[in-house]
Order: structure tokens, then C-alpha cells, then sequence
């Protein structure tokens, strides 16, 4: 728990979603593991999520191609129109994973933030370049399955003559960095250089509801449950 200052000019529902976990995480994600340079090609899954809105935003300011990856048309739509994706795509659409990834990353991929796994990770290690870095921020893909279903990813070989790194990651990890973090949000925020889109449920009795809108695409931006004393 940590108070927050509702003067700062920051609306409450943010310190929830951009300076809360999910900005946390894409922030971790993109500053501190991601190595961005600008120019690079930059690949996000789950990009009109909560952790991808955030993501996608932070490396156009860093001056790089980003491209998005989501679940329906409108999301592919909002993510190029409001959070500044240079472009992005319907995962749902695309037969041949490899293939869309031809299409969007001519030069292939420098660093992809992955919040899905499975197929998605699988077709990103064949248009890796060089020396790019994967920070797994999450893979949803996968959480409702036992592990013996879990998909596997056949072509890890790959990591190596690419000398790819792939990091796994826990924002828990990270709290010595969460003051720089805040600091550079908050100023983007105030700056308007960082927009947000929320879904807020309200009652304690939307839980089920909310929580299973992150695994049928059917959120858009952060979940948030207002709850009234
Ligand atoms: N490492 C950390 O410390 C940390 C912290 C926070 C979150 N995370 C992880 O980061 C990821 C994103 O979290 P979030 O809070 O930002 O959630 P979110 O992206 O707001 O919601 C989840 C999204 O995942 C997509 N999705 C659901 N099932 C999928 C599937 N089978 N294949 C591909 N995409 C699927 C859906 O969007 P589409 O419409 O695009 O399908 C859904 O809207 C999650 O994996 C989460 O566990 C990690």
C-alpha cells in the first residue's frame, strides 16, 4: 500500500495504471531491460493492454519503429490512433504468425516485449536480429493450461546463433527503481506525453466479470474496480 497525493495533478485511476504495476512493468520492460536505441524495431504483444499501452508509448519516445500485436480490429485501431503504434495487427486475423512478422519487420526484430507466449513467441525467434532482447513480461497465452498442455516453443536454437537475451522479469523485483520510475511517468504524464484508457467496473461484485475480461480480449487499457465504502 502506498499513499498517493491527490493534488499532484495525476488523476487517481493513474496511480493504478500508469504509475502502478502495469506502467511499472512496461516501464522495467522497455528502460531497463529492452537496451532501446532509437530506430530500433520494436514488437509488443498485448500491445492495447494495460502493460502494452504504456510500452508501446515509451519506446516512440525513445525514437523507435514500434509495432503492435492485439485481439480485434478496434483494438489495432486504437493502439496506432491513440498510443502512437507505428502499427500493429490482429493476431486473430493472421493464419501465419511468420508470416505478418515478414510483413511488418522487414529488418527484423530488436526487441519484443512478450505478455503472451506460446505460438506468438515461437514466430518472433525466427525474425530475430542479432544480439536483440526479449524481455517475458508475462505469458497469458498460457496461464489457464496444466503444464504438461503448455505450448512448447520449438526453435530456442535460435537464441543461440542470435545470441538473443531472453529475460524473464517481476516488477517485485525492481522496487529500488520504482522512484525513478515515478519521477519520469509523472512528468510525462503531466506533460501529456503518455495517455491512458481505463475500463473501470464498479462494486466488488463485478470481480468475476473484470477478471475474466483479461482472458477473452474483451478489456481495453487497465481493469479497475472502484469499490465505495
Ligand atoms: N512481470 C510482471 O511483473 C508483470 C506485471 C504485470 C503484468 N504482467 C503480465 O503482463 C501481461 C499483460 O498484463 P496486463 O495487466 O497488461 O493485461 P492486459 O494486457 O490488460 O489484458 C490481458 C490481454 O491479453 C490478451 N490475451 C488474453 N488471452 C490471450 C491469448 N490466449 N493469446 C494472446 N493474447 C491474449 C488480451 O488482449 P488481446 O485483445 O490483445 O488478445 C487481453 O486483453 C500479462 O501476461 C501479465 O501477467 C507481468
Amino acid at each position: 500500500m502506498r499513499k498517493v497525493d491527490p493534488s499532484s495533478g495525476v488523476p487517481l485511476p493513474d496511480f493504478l495504471s500508469s504509475l502502478g504495476v502495469p506502467g511499472f512493468a512496461a516501464w522495467v520492460g522497455i528502460e531497463v531491460l529492452g537496451d532501446l536505441k532509437p530506430g530500433s524495431n520494436v514488437f509488443i504483444s498485448a500491445a492495447a493492454g494495460a502493460v502494452g499501452m504504456y510500452a508501446g508509448q515509451l519506446a516512440k519516445l525513445k525514437g523507435c519503429r514500434v509495432i503492435g500485436s492485439t485481439g480485434t480490429d478496434e483494438k489495432v485501431k486504437l493502439i496506432k490512433e491513440e498510443f502512437g503504434y507505428d502499427d500493429a495487427f490482429n493476431y486473430n486475423k493472421e493464419t501465419d504468425l511468420d508470416a505478418a512478422l515478414s510483413k511488418y519487420f522487414p529488418d527484423g526484430i530488436d526487441v519484443y516485449l512478450d505478455n503472451v507466449g506460446g505460438k506468438m513467441l515461437e514466430a518472433v525467434l525466427n525474425h530475430v536480429n542479432v544480439c536483440a532482447r526479449i524481455p517475458l513480461c508475462g505469458m497469458i497465452s498460457q496461464y489457464k493450461k496444466i503444464w504438461t498442455e503448455r505450448e512448447g516453443v520449438r526453435n530456442l536454437l535460435n537464441i543461440v546463433g542470435k545470441e538473443v537475451r531472453m529475460e524473464g522479469f517481476m516488477v517485485g523485483s525492481y522496487l529500488d527503481r520504482f522512484g525513478d520510475f515515478t519521477k519520469q511517468m509523472q512528468s510525462l504524464i503531466i506533460e501529456g506525453k503518455i495517455s491512458s484508457k481505463f475500463k473501470i467496473y464498479h462494486g466488488i461484485e463485478s470481480f468475476l466479470e473484470s477478471l475474466g475480461s483479461l482472458f477473452t480480449s474483451s478489456n481495453v487499457g487497465k481493469v479497475i474496480i472502484e469499490v465505495n465504502p
